[in-house]
C-alpha cells in the first residue's frame, strides 16, 4: 500500500486496472481508520447532515459544517483522496459564489477535490471551478439535495428519456472536465453504459456492480445509522449494540463502584498526602 497521497492522476489511471474505493468520513478518528485501510478516496459527505447531525435534509448543512469536519478529515489522513462535497447552499442557492467555495475546500480545509450535484446550471458552475484549477467530481442519479426536484428518493433512469438523459448528462460532465462522477440509485444496466461510455472513473452507489469503484456511507456500513437503511446498504458489521453494551457496562459499573479500579488512578506518595490533611 503506498503511503503518499493519492493524486487525481492516479484515481483515473485506475480505471480498467481495478476497482476504486471510496467512503464517507466526517471526523478525526473514523477517518483515520478508513485511511489506515488503504481506501482510495474519502468523501466529506453532505450526509453529514444526516448521519451525524441529525438534520432531515442534506441541505440544512452549510460551508461552516462541512468545512468544520472537512479539515479534521484530512487532519487524519494521509493517503486517500479527500473529497469536498459542496453544500446545496454553496453552489446551488448561489452559483456565484461556487468558486469562492470550492476553493475554500482546498486553501482552508486541505481537500484534493470537491464534488458537486447535477442541478440546470451544473455545467457552467462546474466548468468554471475546474478552469479555477480545483478538481471535481461530478453526482448523478439520484441528487440528495434536489430530491423534491426529482420525484423523491427514488431509483432514476428507470425509463428510456430518463436513462438517455442520464447517459447524456454523464457524458457532458466528463467533457466538461469532471475527474470521476457518482452514480447514485442507477439501473445496473444503465449504470454499466455510462461506465463504458467514459473515459473517466464512474463511482457507483446503488448503482451496480459494474461501475469502475463503490462509495458507501460509512455509518451505514458499520451500523451505526439506525433511522433509515436503504437497499443498497450492505451493514458490514453492526456497531450499535456493541456500543450500547459498552455504555451500558460504563454506566452499571459506576453505579456498582467498580469503576474507576485501581489501574485507572492515580497515588500520591504517603508522606505528601500526610501534608495535605
Ligand atoms: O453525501 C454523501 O455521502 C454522498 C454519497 C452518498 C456519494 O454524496
Amino acid at each position: 500500500m503506498q503511503d503518499k497521497r493519492m493524486t487525481i492522476q492516479e484515481i483515473c489511471s485506475l480505471k480498467g486496472r481495478r476497482k476504486i474505493t471510496m467512503l464517507t468520513a466526517y471526523d478525526y478518528p473514523l477517518a483515520s481508520l478508513i485511511d489506515r485501510t488503504g481506501i482510495d478516496m474519502i468523501l466529506v459527505g453532505d450526509s453529514l447532515a444526516n448521519v451525524v447531525l441529525g438534520l432531515e435534509s442534506t441541505t440544512q448543512v452549510g460551508m461552516t459544517e462541512m468545512l468544520h469536519h472537512a479539515k479534521a478529515v484530512t487532519r487524519a489522513t494521509r493517503r486517500a483522496l479527500v473529497i469536498g462535497d459542496m453544500p446545496y447552499e454553496s453552489y446551488q442557492v448561489n452559483p456565484q459564489e461556487s468558486v469562492k467555495n470550492a476553493r475554500r475546500f482546498i486553501v482552508e480545509a486541505k481537500c484534493g477535490a470537491v464534488k458537486l450535484e447535477w442541478f440546470p446550471q451544473c455545467l457552467a458552475v462546474t466548468k468554471e471551478i475546474i478552469q479555477a484549477g480545483i478538481a471535481v467530481m461530478g453526482h448523478i442519479g439520484l441528487t440528495p439535495q434536489t430530491a423534491d426536484k426529482i420525484g423523491g428518493f427514488k431509483v432514476q433512469g428507470k425509463d428510456a428519456e430518463a436513462a438517455k438523459r442520464l447517459i447524456e448528462q454523464a457524458i457532458a460532465l466528463e467533457e466538461a472536465g469532471c475527474f470521476s462522477i457518482v452514480l447514485e440509485c442507477v439501473p445496473d444496466k444503465i449504470a454499466e453504459m455510462i461506465t463504458r461510455r467514459l473515459k473517466i472513473p464512474a463511482i457507483g452507489i446503488g448503482a451496480g456492480i459494474h461501475c469502475d469503484g463503490q462509495v458507501l456511507v460509512t455509518p451505514d456500513l458499520l451500523g451505526l445509522f439506525e433511522r433509515f437503511k436503504p437497499k443498497f446498504v450492505k451493514q458490514y458489521i453492526n456497531l450499535s449494540p456493541l456500543i450500547e453494551k459498552a455504555v451500558t457496562d460504563f454506566k452499571d459499573e459506576v453505579a456498582a463502584g467498580k469503576f474507576p479500579a485501581k489501574e485507572h488512578s492515580f497515588s500520591i506518595k504517603e508522606e505528601e498526602l500526610k501534608k495535605v490533611s
